[in-house]
């Protein structure tokens, strides 16, 4: 458990805990002002006219609150939200019975949308634009093909990686919306609202530690704010101060800039063992033994965000930084 405290997965035993501290509405929906202003216009101005949204992509690194806000466009709307992930769906019939079961205006969310099967991806092409599902019934020189309408609906994709999406599937969205990490002061409101829901007494020093150290991702704070609320309750009583927050994220291994174990391999390894790049990140990855997929969804981003890690052509390349806060500065040559 101690391994994956900043891990952006979703923990099967947060599954509830996410549900609570997710906030219902565009209101209580902290941080990604660009793209919450511009949907509330949207929204509004689809509910004006009785129709469907158009169709919602939303891509950037996990954890950033992207099924939050499907979820939410669903409430502000008015309508239901049917919910599942491009893995989920492995056959062409099953996309079709999912859409043809959805009532007007209604959301559909894909989650990992670059992961759908290329036959599944087709029958989305004339849903998303024509509204109508094409099937082919019968084989052979008898196959005739049928056209049914289904509901006019919105499908909001999310994807870590906008880059893996075909170019058919992306021209097909209207609205495509980068998330951002969230800025200090944003994850401190996050934080202050997720203790107001969980009944959690904290103090401003403690709020401050706490946001500084999620990476920018609500996530990940909530994650902390739950773990330094076990230390609160166990070794003194119940009241978050920053004794307290502080032992626990010492505890959890999360570093002052939110760092953890794997960040940090990664940056030793490029310094240590290929002075300090450039290297590719598939190198990277068989050195520490960790999946590539892994190291640029997750990782990468955050690193290059705090100014630690940069990409060029020949590959990932550390700045002088890392070495700096790793201690390293011996293995630093200048060019
Ligand atoms: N803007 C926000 N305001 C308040 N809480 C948020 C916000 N964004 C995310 N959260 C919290 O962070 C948690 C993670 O968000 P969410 O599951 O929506 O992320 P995600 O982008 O869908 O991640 P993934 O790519 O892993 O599916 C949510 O349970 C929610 O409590
Ligand atoms: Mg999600």
């Amino acid at each position: 458990m101690l391994d994956n405290i900043t891990s952006t997965k979703v923990i099967p035993n947060e599954i509830n805990g996410e549900f609570t501290l997710r906030p219902q509405y565009l209101s209580e929906y902290c941080g990604q002002s660009v793209a919450k202003e511009n949907l509330s216009i949207y929204i509004e101005a689809a509910k004006k006219r009785g129709e469907s949204l158009d169709h919602v992509l939303f891509y950037g690194p996990p954890g950033l609150g992207k099924t939050t806000l499907a979820n939410i466009i669903a409430n502000e709307l008015g309508v239901d939200i049917k919910i599942t992930s491009g893995p989920a769906i492995s056959r062409a019939g099953d996309l079709a019975a999912i859409l043809t079961n959805l009532n007007e205006n209604d959301v559909l969310f894909i989650d990992e949308i670059h992961r759908l099967n290329r036959s599944v991806e087709e029958v989305l092409y004339s849903a998303m634009e024509d509204f109508a599902l094409d099937i082919i019934i019968g084989k052979g020189p008898a196959a005739r093909s049928l056209r049914i309408d289904i509901a006019k609906f919105t499908l909001v994709g999310a994807t870590t990686r906008a880059g893996s999406l075909s170019a058919p599937l992306r021209d097909r969205f209207g609205i495509i919306t980068k998330f951002e990490f969230y800025t200090h002061e944003e994850i401190r409101n996050i934080l202050l609202r997720s203790a107001k829901v969980l009944g959690i007494e904290i103090d401003d020093e403690s709020l401050d530690e706490l946001a500084s150290r999620s990476r920018g991702t609500p996530r990940i704070g909530n994650r902390l704010l739950k773990r330094a609320r076990d230390f609160s309750e166990v070794i003194s009583d119940g009241q978050l101060n920053i004794e307290v927050t502080r032992k626990a994220l010492e505890a959890l291994g999360v570093d002052e800039l939110g760092l953890d174990k794997l960040d940090r391999q990664i940056l030793e390894t490029i310094i240590k063992s290929f002075g300090g790049g450039p290297v590719g990140i598939e190198t990277i990855a068989s050195a520490i033994g960790e999946e590539r997929v892994t190291l640029e969804d997750v990782n990468e981003p955050f690193l290059i965000q705090s100014d630690l890690m940069y990409r060029t052509q020949k590959g990932r390349m550390v700045t002088k930084l890392a070495y700096e806060y790793l201690g390293l500065m011996s293995y630093y040559k200048e060019d």
